[in-house]
């Protein structure tokens, strides 16, 4: 055969193949997803999430360790409070317990970046991500109490916000909110193009979280949209988002590929819960190699055009990639 072109030349051998290799990555870009709780000496196990834990607050420095000592250099903080009231106070409170938490975690630990998710959905006791006028969830009237919960959150210690309750116009809330509070430079990390998706299992019943009535398609995206994945991508650009978020992850690779050739701003992917479940559960099984799996999700998010990578497997991701398995 005289084939000019043959791509099997440069599989060759492990080097070359690495030489030539189209997506890079680096621990630096990995943010690790961590359950708070109020209490004292907690470390439950998520029975849906194994692997995973919620902390309380004199147990996170625990896991904070591990993941400094994995090189996971961030975190994405959820809180889950003690009670819970109509209009979500536990997100805004000093003493809230994701503010107690970064105080904590600051001071012990410096040097890790914290994110933290801005949402009322686990402090409300119906369980939706804003305010409720009768059973709609109100927008307008939401977006002063993620304000106010943004602000609450960095005046506690955290380096960025990650607002993701889907209601309009919190981004520019926000952002006027912490401006005004002195805090220009706190960046926002927008759950810009989030999906109403059953992959948030899972974590509702991992943060306790899960709508006492209905469900949230009023708020979040319907998943056999596109286009309208970039208009909320832009639009939260317009409103002041430094990063923009696309989620779940694994299903939404085309969005992920679209909005990162849209914007200019950063992409994220979140590899949500479910993923997360489903590779636990099939590996348990024997059914699916869990490293290889996981290696091959992540990889498929940076090569569509992630750059930041959210995920329950950082630490096993930041092994891989020291083992130079992946990246
Ligand atoms: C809060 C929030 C959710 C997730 C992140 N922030 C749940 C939801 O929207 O119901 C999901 C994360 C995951 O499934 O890992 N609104």
């Amino acid at each position: 055969m005289d084939l000019i072109q043959r791509p099997r030349r440069l599989r060759g051998g492990e080097v070359l193949r690495k030489m030539v290799r189209e997506t890079r990555m680096d621990k630096a870009s990995l943010i690790y997803p961590l359950f708070v709780k109020e209490g004292v000496g907690i470390e439950e196990e998520i029975p849906s999430m194994e692997g995973q834990f919620r902390y309380s607050v004199d147990r996170l420095p625990y896991e904070l360790e591990r993941l400094q000592h994995a090189g996971v250099g961030s975190v994405m903080l959820f809180g889950i409070p003690d009670h819970k009231d109509e209009c979500g106070s536990g997100a805004y409170a000093q003493d809230g317990i994701v503010q107690k938490a970064l105080v904590c975690a600051k001071e012990r630990f410096p040097d890790l970046y914290y994110i933290t998710d801005v949402c009322m959905c686990e402090y409300t006791s119906h369980g939706h991500c804003g305010v409720l006028c009768g059973h709609e969830v109100e927008n307008d009237a939401t977006l002063e109490l993620l304000a106010k919960t943004a602000l609450s959150h960095v005046q506690a210690g955290a380096d960025m916000v990650a607002p993701s309750d889907m209601m309009d116009g919190r981004v520019r809330a926000i952002r006027e909110k912490l401006d005004f509070g002195g805090f220009k430079d706190k960046p926002i990390m927008s759950y810009a193009v989030k999906y109403a998706s059953a992959f948030y299992g899972p974590f509702r019943e991992a943060a306790g979280s899960a709508p006492a009535f209905g469900d949230r398609k009023s708020y979040q995206m319907d998943f056999h949209n596109r286009r309208e994945g970039i208009k909320e991508a832009l639009l939260d650009i317009e409103e002041g988002a430094d990063i923009v978020m696309v989620k779940p992850a694994m299903s939404y690779l085309d969005v992920v590929s679209e909005v990162s050739k849209a914007v200019h701003v950063p992409v994220a992917a979140y590899s949500v819960s479910g993923e997360y479940a489903m590779v636990k559960a099939a590996a348990r099984n024997g059914w699916i190699d869990e490293e290889r799996i996981i290696s091959e999700m992540a990889v498929g998010a940076y090569r569509a055009g992630a750059q930041i990578y959210i995920s329950y497997f950082a630490k096993e991701l930041a092994r891989l990639m020291d083992e130079g398995r992946i990246g």
